[in-house]
């Protein structure tokens, strides 16, 4: 059921509509959970205070009136603003995804929908670095970057600032987890603050979880991520894999590399950690994929590019699927495959 209320309005030609709203908008003299009216010639805009109206600065014709509008209880975004924003949720914090043209209304509308949401913020970088961090802009809410994420049943205390973190990876990690057997030894070369390696350890705690990150803002995450999931099974360690990985030569049944940019550089290390007898490899990259062209086509190119940088090693490839979008026409794809150190079984390497 709708309610329906009288109040002060402004009319103005269709025409002029937009502009006036906006202006309405920035003095803060726009009623957000009215519903705006139209008819063939007008646009009606509810006042939160008609006698201010001169703090709006309008250069058009308007009329003053009053009207019944109906009550936005459970508006969308899109009523209160016109605007379809994409956004991703990371605790109590939303990122915009998409450059709009009135950020700052979806911001407070975000807000006003959401009581969970405390900070509504947008992307000002890409994904950058070595330690892949993204700047973010926050326009609305509480000044900070840090917060708690939920996920799978874990607590992730992260800033989005200074660590990279994708809640899109969720279905992902659940999916990982759900592969490890009690016993197993699992490297997560590129950890993070733990998404992979806490559920891991969480789900089997007779695993044991090696978490490798070169980001120190990342392990200082893990490390109090660690405590607060109350798991003893995951060993947090800060460097470069690169430099670090001899230390775990021979160690493991299972190997994480989700450093979809690079990863591919670093298959050497992650052969030689495995257990001699061999292990599975979580291997993820990013393929482009041309306009038309089936996933099929994509995924081949990243079983190809796993297969060519595995040198002495032989593998067979148990999986592989689309993981996410990464960018327009390009994603990443997700490879699971059983590594062997050496050419196995009389020089086989399996593509399925
Ligand atoms: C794409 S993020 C993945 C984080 C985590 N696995 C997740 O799902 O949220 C890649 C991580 O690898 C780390 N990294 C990059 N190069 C590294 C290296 N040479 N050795 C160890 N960690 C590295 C970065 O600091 C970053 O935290």
């Amino acid at each position: 059921m709708s309610f329906i209320e009288p109040c002060p309005c402004v009319k103005v030609r269709k025409e002029h509509g937009e502009e006036v709203r906006l202006a309405l908008k920035a003095a803060n003299l726009l009623r957000t959970d009215l519903r705006i009216q139209h008819d063939d010639e007008f646009v009606y805009l509810p006042l939160t205070a008609e006698q201010v109206l001169e703090a709006a600065e309008l250069n058009v014709e308007i009329e003053l009136c009053n009207r019944e509008f109906e009550a936005l209880d459970k508006s969308s975004i899109v009523e209160l603003t016109g605007l379809k924003p994409s956004y991703e949720i990371v605790g109590d914090i939303a990122v915009l995804t998409t450059e709009l043209p009135d950020a700052e209304a979806v911001a407070s509308a975000i807000l006003k929908l959401h009581r969970n949401i405390k900070v509504v913020a947008r992307r000002k970088s890409h994904v950058e670095g070595v330690f892949r961090r993204r700047k973010i802009e926050i326009i609305a809410g509480e000044q900070r970057t840090e917060t708690m994420h939920k996920e799978n049943g874990c607590r992730y205390k992260l800033d989005l600032e200074r660590v990279y973190f994708n809640p899109r990876l969720a279905t992902e990690r659940a999916r990982v987890a759900s592969l490890v057997a009690p016993g197993e030894v699992v490297i997560d070369m590129f950890a993070g603050v733990g998404p992979f390696s806490i559920l891991i350890a969480r789900r089997v705690p007779e695993s044991r979880v090696i978490a490798i990150d070169i980001n120190p803002d990342a392990i200082r995450y893990l490390r109090e991520n660690i405590r607060l999931n109350g798991v003893t099974n995951v060993t947090p360690v800060e460097g470069d894999v690169r430099m670090l990985h001899s230390e775990f030569m021979d160690t493991a049944d299972r190997i994480i590399m989700n450093l979809p940019g690079n990863a591919h550089e670093y298959l050497p290390e992650a052969i030689g950690m495995l257990k001699p007898e061999g292990g599975t490899i979580h291997f993820y990259t990013v393929e482009s994929m041309n306009r038309g062209e089936a996933s099929s086509a994509l995924l081949d190119k990243a079983k190809q590019k796993f297969m060519m940088y595995l040198r002495d090693a032989s593998a067979e490839i148990l999986a592989a699927r689309k993981v996410k979008a990464y960018a327009p026409y390009a994603y990443i794809a997700g490879i699971d495959a059983k590594v062997y150190k050496q050419v196995h079984g009389g020089g086989r390497r399996n593509v399925r």
